[in-house]
Formats: structure tokens, C-alpha cells, sequence
């Protein structure tokens, strides 16, 4: 009775290993598979891919109540892995990120970071730096302007 409630036991936690395993496999298949079609070729590293592009994004004056917007949200949704200094915590710090970064890059990587984390070879460094994938953080593309806002704020904008 003691053995077999023993192997029990033992399958239970076999069972869970093996199940958490392939959950992890099953939510990255979707972007391994989309990296197995070679699409880098027309990939552009200045501007990243997604909507946003220099003609459409308006950077003109810089607006504090936009970048206190940005500053709220960003304390929910990005706090938790990244710290305004120059400081990695889980991904790296955003100090310098607008001088590092063309604007559409950012907005593009950060309302859909998967496709970019795919083929930007400098996201891949990071990658490898900070062993996690940035989430998707589902912004609309009103709050992912409103965090620019304030990392221009974070990079001395007035
Ligand atoms: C779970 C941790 C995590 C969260 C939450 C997160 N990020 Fe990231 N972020 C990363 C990692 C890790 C990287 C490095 C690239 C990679 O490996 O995916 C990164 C990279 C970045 C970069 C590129 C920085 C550079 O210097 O190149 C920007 C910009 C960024 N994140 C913005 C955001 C924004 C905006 C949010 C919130 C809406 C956010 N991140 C939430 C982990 C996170």
C-alpha cells in the first residue's frame, strides 16, 4: 500500500513536470513558428515592423500631461521589469531609450513586441541578456504614445 501510494505521488509530480513543460513549449510555438518562415530580409532595424512609421507619428512639442498619462500606465504594466535608469532589472532600463531607439521602433516593438523580438537582432541580444521574452502588454496605440510621451519625459523633454 505505502509503494503504491508512493508511485502515486511520484506520477502526480511526473505528470505535473512534464505538463508544465509543454505549456511553456505550446505558448512559444506560435513566434517559433512564425521565425522559421526567413522574413528578416525585408526587415527594417530603424523602424522595427508594425504601424508606425515617421509620416504617421507626430512628435512635434512634448506634452507633459500625455507623459503623466504614460507615467500611470507604465507604473501597471512595465515597472514590474524595467526602471527608468540605465539599471537592467528584467529587461533593460529605459534611461536613453528614446536617443537608443527611432520612436516608430518603440511603438511599434511595444504595442507588439513578438514579431520584432522574432527578427531585430538587437532585441535577440537582449534576449539572450535577459533570458525573457517581453510580454505582449496589450496597449492601445493612444497608451503606448502616452509612454513615449514619457520616456521622452524620463530622457529630459520639457
Ligand atoms: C515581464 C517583463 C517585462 C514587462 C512587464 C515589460 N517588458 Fe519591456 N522588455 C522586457 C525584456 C526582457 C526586454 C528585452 C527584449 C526582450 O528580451 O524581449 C524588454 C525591452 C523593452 C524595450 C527596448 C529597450 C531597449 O533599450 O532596447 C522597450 C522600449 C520596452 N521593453 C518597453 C516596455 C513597455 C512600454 C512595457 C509596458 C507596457 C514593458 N516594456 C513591459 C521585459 C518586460
Amino acid at each position: 500500500m505505502k509503494f503504491f501510494l508512493k508511485s502515486i505521488t511520484l506520477l502526480f509530480f511526473l505528470t505535473c513536470i512534464i505538463t508544465s513543460c509543454s505549456d511553456k513549449k505550446s505558448s512559444a510555438t506560435p513566434t517559433m513558428g512564425e521565425n522559421a518562415v526567413p522574413a528578416t530580409d525585408d526587415y527594417d532595424p530603424n523602424r522595427g515592423e508594425g504601424k508606425f512609421n515617421e509620416s504617421n507619428l507626430s512628435l512635434d512639442g512634448f506634452d507633459m500631461a500625455m507623459a503623466e498619462k504614460g507615467e500611470s500606465i507604465s507604473n501597471t504594466k512595465c515597472a514590474s521589469c524595467h526602471k527608468i535608469t540605465d539599471e537592467r532589472l528584467v529587461g533593460p532600463g529605459w534611461a536613453g531609450v528614446t536617443q537608443r531607439r527611432q520612436a516608430p521602433w518603440v511603438l511599434n516593438f511595444i504595442t507588439n513586441p513578438d514579431p520584432m523580438i522574432d527578427k531585430d537582432p538587437e532585441l535577440q541580444s537582449q534576449l539572450e541578456l535577459c533570458l525573457v521574452r517581453m510580454p505582449n502588454q496589450n496597449l492601445s496605440e493612444d497608451d503606448a504614445r502616452s509612454i513615449y510621451e514619457y520616456m521622452r519625459k524620463i530622457d529630459g523633454a520639457k
